[in-house]
Formats: structure tokens, C-alpha cells, sequence
């Protein structure tokens, strides 16, 4: 993380992907008190803002394939988070919650998709979905996403203890395809 302008690494009309600053860690801290927010991960992600600012730190450490915030063009807003794991590629999000069920999720998540396999050069993506995330199965369709059954599996509620079944999907770029 640098000083001065944040790094654009692409934009569409709704918002931009951008580097990440320690300042975001607070609004991305109190994101993860929401228990929708851990719906999308199925876990308590960090219970202190210590904790987090730490997490914030690795992230520039090479532990992530890549790392942004999401601005929104409209306001210059950080209005959530994108992550992409190294191998296997699995690209998730979390938007702030007051940021939620405007069109958003599905312009960071394209935008995302295509930055990872057209600039990046990844030639597979993951995303899963919680069985009851309907909200986030409705985008990953959107954003070309299909089931990818062999990759689902069954754990058990981070809260409750339930059994669920974690959906997985894949994005095959079109240039991939036979
Ligand atoms: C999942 C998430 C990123 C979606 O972003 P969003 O901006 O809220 O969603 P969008 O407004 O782009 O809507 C996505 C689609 O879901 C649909 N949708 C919304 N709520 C829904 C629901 N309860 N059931 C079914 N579909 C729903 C919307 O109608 C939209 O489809 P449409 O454009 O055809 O109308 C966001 O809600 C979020 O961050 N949730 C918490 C974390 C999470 O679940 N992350 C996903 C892990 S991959």
C-alpha cells in the first residue's frame, strides 16, 4: 500500500477496482460484525479492529493472488472488498452493507472477473455460494458463473452447528471454451 493516488486497476461504469489503503480497515472491520457479510464465508472473520489492521498488512505480503477495494464511480466511495486465493483461483466479495442490492455486486464481480482472466491471465475461476446465499448464486449467474457440483461440500454452520452445502461455481473465459 502506497501513499498519494490510489492505483485503478479497471472501471466500468458503477466502480472501480482499486489498491487498498489502512484506512479502509475500519468500515471493512464493522462490515464483518454484519452476519450477512459471514453468510457469504461462514465464519467470524476477526472479532478486534487489531485483528484486522494485522490482516490488512498481509495483504501485501503475496498471500493473495490479488487484493482491491471497490470504489463506487458515482461517489468515490469504498463500498467493499474483492479477494482472489492463489491456486485454485476463487474470487470472492463483500460488499458494505448499506452498498448492497443496488446493482453493485454484479458490476465489481464482472469487472473482477474479467480484470483476473484478461490482464491476469487466469485461465479458471471459483466462487462459492452458501445453499441459502441467494443473493450472491443470482450474481454469480449474471456474471456467467456456473454450478460446478464436484467442487461443492458439506460443513457445518459457523453459528448454528447445521449441516450445509457450500455451492461451488467456475467461469470459464470465452476464449477458453471448445
Ligand atoms: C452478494 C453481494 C456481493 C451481491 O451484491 P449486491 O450489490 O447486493 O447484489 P446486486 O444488487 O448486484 O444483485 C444481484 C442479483 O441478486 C438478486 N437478488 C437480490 N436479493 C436476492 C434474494 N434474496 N434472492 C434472490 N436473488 C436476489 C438481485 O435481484 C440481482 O439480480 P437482478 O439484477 O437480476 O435483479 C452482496 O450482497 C454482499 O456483499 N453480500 C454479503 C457477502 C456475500 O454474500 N458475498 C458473496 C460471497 S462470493
Amino acid at each position: 500500500m502506497s501513499k498519494g493516488k490510489r492505483e485503478v486497476y479497471a472501471e466500468n461504469q458503477l466502480v472501480r477496482l482499486v489498491e487498498t489503503r489502512k484506512k479502509d480497515a475500519q468500515a471493512a472491520f464493522e462490515n464483518w460484525q454484519d452476519p450477512d457479510t459471514i453468510k457469504g464465508f461462514n465464519g467470524r472473520h476477526v472479532r478486534s479492529i487489531q485483528q484486522y489492521r494485522a490482516k490488512f498488512e498481509d495483504w501485501d505480503s503475496g498471500k493473495w493472488f490479488f487484493y482491491c477495494a471497490v470504489q463506487e464511480v458515482a461517489t468515490g466511495e469504498i463500498v467493499g472488498c474483492i479477494s482472489v486465493s492463489n491456486e485454485p483461483h476463487d474470487l470472492a466479495i463483500w460488499l458494505f452493507a448499506p452498498h448492497r442490492g443496488r446493482g453493485l455486486g454484479v458490476a465489481a464481480f464482472s469487472l473482477a472477473t474479467n480484470y483476473v482472466t484478461e490482464a491476469l491471465d487466469v485461465e479458471r475461476l471459483y466462487a462459492g455460494a452458501m445453499e441459502d446465499n441467494l443473493r450472491a448464486q443470482a450474481m454469480l449467474k449474471k456474471c456467467g458463473y456456473i454450478p460446478h457440483p464436484v467442487g461443492n461440500f458439506t460443513t457445518t454452520h459457523y453459528e448454528t452447528g447445521e449441516e450445509f452445502t457450500e455451492l461451488d461455481h467456475i467461469y470459464i473465459p470465452p476464449w477458453q471454451l471448445p
